[in-house]
């Protein structure tokens, strides 16, 4: 009888194939659970700070106590605000729920974090808001208005830094990425 032993990147492969199966048991419709804004503010402060001095984060305040209650108004001022419990347009609304890519080992990988829920906003889910029924006098202009929310410019020149000013890596291969590692076992489990 062998015993049964796994070598070091075994292991990192049944790990990543372990997330993956808990994930796919999660409630179909991939709509995760919030955890709110604040859970993110510990890891990306400047981008919660920039958000939280926005219209965004104040949406649902600048409606009166009633119009707070109309779902109407809530649909694009708060729209989690029921199912979720988070008031305004909250990071999630936009990134998508965080129950699942929020631990730091998942959200370092870039490709794992969509995996396992996390959303690339486009101009299309803006206009899901901002569109002809919203009380703008302007037409929304996609670029000046991404502009407008900029919340990433500062995280990226910071993580930039670090970067540069980390001693050199020692000379070896770089570790496969979550995709690399699914091509290489042909894998369909995430081809749907
Ligand atoms: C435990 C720390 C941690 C928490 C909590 C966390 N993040 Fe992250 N996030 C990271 C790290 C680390 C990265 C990778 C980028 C880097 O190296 O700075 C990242 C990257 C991202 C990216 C960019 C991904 C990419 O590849 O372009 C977005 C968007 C993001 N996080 C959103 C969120 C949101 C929204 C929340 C809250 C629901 C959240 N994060 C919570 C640590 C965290
Ligand atoms: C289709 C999405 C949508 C719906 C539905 C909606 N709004 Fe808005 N609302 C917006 C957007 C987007 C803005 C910001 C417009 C801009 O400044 O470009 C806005 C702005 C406002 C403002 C101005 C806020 C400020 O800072 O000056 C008020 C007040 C407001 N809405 C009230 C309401 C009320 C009351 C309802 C429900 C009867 C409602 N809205 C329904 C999208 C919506
Ligand atoms: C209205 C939608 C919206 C809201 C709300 C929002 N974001 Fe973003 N976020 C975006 C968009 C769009 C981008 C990408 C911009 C780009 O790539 O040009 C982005 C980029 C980022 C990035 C940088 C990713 C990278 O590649 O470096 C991080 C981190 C991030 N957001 C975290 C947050 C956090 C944390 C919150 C809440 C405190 C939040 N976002 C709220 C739409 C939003
Ligand atoms: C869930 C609905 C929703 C989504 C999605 C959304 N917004 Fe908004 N946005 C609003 C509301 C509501 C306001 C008005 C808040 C207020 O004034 O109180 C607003 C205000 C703004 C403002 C400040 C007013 C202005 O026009 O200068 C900017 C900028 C903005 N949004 C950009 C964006 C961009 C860019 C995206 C997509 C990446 C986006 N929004 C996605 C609902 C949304």
């Amino acid at each position: 009888m062998g015993s049964p032993t796994l070598s070091r990147s075994e292991l990192a492969r049944a790990w990543r194939v372990g997330i993956l199966a808990w994930m796919c048991a999660a409630p179909a419709a991939w709509a995760y659970d919030f955890l709110g804004a604040e859970s993110c503010q510990s890891c990306h402060p400047d981008a919660w700070a920039t958000w939280k001095a926005s219209p965004h984060a104040r949406a649902k305040d600048v409606l009166s106590p009633t119009q707070q209650r109309d779902a109407r108004c809530l649909s694009c001022h708060s729209p989690n605000d029921v199912d979720q419990k988070q008031a305004g347009v909250t990071c999630e609304t936009c990134h998508g729920g965080g129950q699942y890519y929020s631990p730091r080992y998942i959200m370092k990988d870039a490709e794992l974090a969509r995996l396992a829920g996390l959303v690339d906003p486009t101009e299309k889910a803006c206009r899901a808001c901002h569109d002809a029924s919203s009380p703008s006098l302007r037409p929304f202009d996609f670029a000046s208005r991404l502009k407008a929310m900029d919340h990433w410019s500062v995280e990226r020149a910071k993580r930039k830094e670090q970067s540069s000013s980390r001693a050199p890596l020692p000379a070896r291969g770089p570790s496969p990425t979550f995709g690399e590692y699914l091509e290489q076992r042909g894998s369909s489990l995430v081809r749907r």
